[in-house]
């Protein structure tokens, strides 16, 4: 029997679009996306399923941070496929039963999305038949405050995600927007940053004879932030 998956067109918003819009019923209320969270950045996640252990260490992991990434001006809001109950029953479940990395009676007060249409998680690409047809697979949409994507982190159902990096990312970002610089490879805060390249040869000329910044070559130059 040929088990091939026949390759389908699945529709997956693109960094730099509008983040798609939609009305949802999550543990926390009603929600309209991203329209409520204007002025905000949102981490929009999605994960395989409740009541299972990877996602559950997710859970735990995103809501232990979530005032570290409202201190950064960002929300956090979670979808899965499985229905309200289900989802209330297993934040539940978490708080009462469940210890991870030194973490317990963990409460998880961001919104989580239920999704049994998969009307959502199929607007975000969060269905990927190639790994799983009934589960969202473990999707990451960095949305800014003017409600458009930044980033797309996607991982299979069996990876964990990183937090430290899902936090250094959104850190780099609200940094190169606030200062129009460019962070290099394994960049964290209070490391150097990249000065986009230049533009002209005047520029080029002004760089490589400034003392604010380090240019290693025209079109490699670095500089340092001030600390905050
Ligand atoms: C988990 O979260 O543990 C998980 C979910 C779906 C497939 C595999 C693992």
């Amino acid at each position: 029997m040929d088990t091939t998956i026949e390759p389908q067109v699945v529709s997956m918003p693109r960094i730099g679009d509008k983040a798609p819009e939609f009305k949802a019923v999550t543990t926390q209320g009603e929600i309209n996306f991203p329209s409520d969270f204007k002025g905000k950045w949102v981490i929009f996640f999605s994960h395989p399923a409740d009541f299972t252990p990877v996602c559950t260490t997710e859970f735990m992991t995103f809501a232990n941070l979530e005032k570290d990434f409202e201190a950064l001006n960002c929300s956090l809001v979670g979808l899965s496929v499985d229905g309200l109950y289900s989802h209330i029953a297993w934040l539940r479940t978490i708080k009462e039963k469940i210890e991870f990395n030194g973490m317990k009676n963990i409460e998880v007060k961001f919104p989580l999305i239920e999704d049994i249409t998969m009307e959502v998680s199929k607007k975000y690409g969060m269905i990927q038949p190639g790994e799983s047809s009934t589960k969202a697979v473990r999707a990451v949409f960095f949305v800014d405050p003017k409600g458009v994507i930044r980033a797309i982190i996607y991982y299979p159902l069996s990876l964990g995600r990183n937090f430290d990096e899902l936090k250094r990312a959104l850190i780099a970002m609200q940094t190169a927007d606030a200062y129009a610089i460019a962070t290099p490879a394994d960049w964290k805060p209070g490391d150097d940053v990249i000065v986009p390249p230049a533009g002209s040869c005047g520029t080029a000329k002004d760089r490589m004879e400034s003392d604010e910044v380090q240019c290693k070559d025209w079109f490699f130059c670095t500089k340092s932030l001030p600390l905050n």
